[in-house]
């Protein structure tokens, strides 16, 4: 991966918390009163349009979002090129609806769910999450989604499943990162795939994402559906995922594939394990111009170091 410089953005374009939670508040009465009735029969919400959610406490971080503007045109996407404002430039190629996920591999019920359905099966939830990218940048995002845990209980892993494999779209005419030609020298062997341990995806905090800040996901950032787990680095959450399959073993993802020495398949955040090529003790958040300390899985220790007790995790970064 490359390291770009963030924009820069002034912290007093930073949206105030409470401001946007009072704004959400009001949005989400409105837009339930204007859905309450025939929200089952209306067509799909295309990419931007409002999607309501209860806000989850529990998993609401207090720190300063990071601006909507941001986190929609600083994207790493490689499927619609390496630079960073590529995905917002070419977003428009792809056509997140209509768009099927499928649910296989060793599951009771396997099952290929069409998009808009997989989106209702739960109560949706805002969560307010730290983003931390590989590179040295984070953000803090307002997601929506439901825990993948709900998910998983509902398709019935056998005993054979450890893993969970996910698959993102390939199809080079909506992605153009995707086309083979002299100039697109990506090392991605295509799909994009990534993978959890079981008992990772069956996390909490691992949240199957739908949208963020009130609305739709919008295309440079997944849609119409991806992972996020915030104690790892932010490769590790898929976007626009069209397979998620149960499998014994360790999957192979495409960052490891690309550069084993440089990207394992845990990938939690530690400041203590630098990447070969930089440190990662410290991060920059989009916005702020002082460099902050790097958090022990992005300070989600409390929440999550029990996953790896006994491991060591110098080598498995
Ligand atoms: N998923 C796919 N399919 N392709 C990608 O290139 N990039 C990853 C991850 N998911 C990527 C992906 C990386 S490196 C990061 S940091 C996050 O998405 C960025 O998510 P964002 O652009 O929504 O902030």
């Amino acid at each position: 991966m490359f390291i770009r410089h963030a924009p820069d953005i002034a912290p007093s374009e930073i949206t105030d918390y409470q401001l946007y939670l009072n704004r959400r508040s009001f949005l989400i009465g409105i837009a339930a009163l204007a859905l309450a009735p025939t929200r089952s029969a209306l067509a799909a919400p295309p990419a931007g349009e409002s999607l309501p959610a209860a806000r989850n406490e529990q998993f609401t971080l207090k720190d300063p979002l990071t601006p909507l503007e941001s986190i929609t045109s600083y994207n790493n996407f490689y499927e619609m090129g390496p630079n960073k404002d590529d995905p917002a430039r070419l977003a428009h190629l792809l056509k997140p609806r209509p768009w099927t996920v499928q649910i296989d591999g060793h599951v009771a019920r396997p099952r290929r769910y069409d998009v808009e359905e997989l989106m209702r099966l739960f109560p949706l939830e805002e969560r307010v999450y730290r983003l931390r990218c590989v590179e040295g940048w984070s953000m803090v995002i307002p997601w929506i989604g439901y825990p993948l845990a709900s998910l998983i209980k509902l398709v019935e892993p056998t005993s054979k499943a450890r893993f969970v494999e996910f698959t993102t779209l390939h199809d080079p005419a909506q992605f153009p990162g995707q086309r083979k030609s002299l100039f697109n020298l990506s090392s991605i062997e295509w799909p994009y795939v990534e993978g959890l341990r079981l008992d990772e995806a069956l996390h909490p905090l691992t949240l199957l994402t739908f949208g963020l800040y009130g609305q739709v996901l919008p295309n440079q950032d997944g849609a119409p559906i991806r992972i996020v787990e915030p104690w790892k680095y932010g490769f590790k959450s898929a976007k626009s995922i069209v397979r998620i399959r149960f499998v014994s073993e360790q999957p192979k993802t495409a960052w490891e594939k690309a550069t084993p020495k440089e990207y394992g398949f845990y990938s939690n955040v530690n400041p203590a394990v630098d990447h070969p090529r930089w440190s990662q003790a410290t991060e920059r958040r989009i916005g702020e111009f002082r460099r902050r300390k790097t958090l022990m899985f992005n300070g989600y220790a409390d929440q999550v170091a029990a996953l790896y007790a006994g491991m060591d995790l110098q080598r498995n970064f």
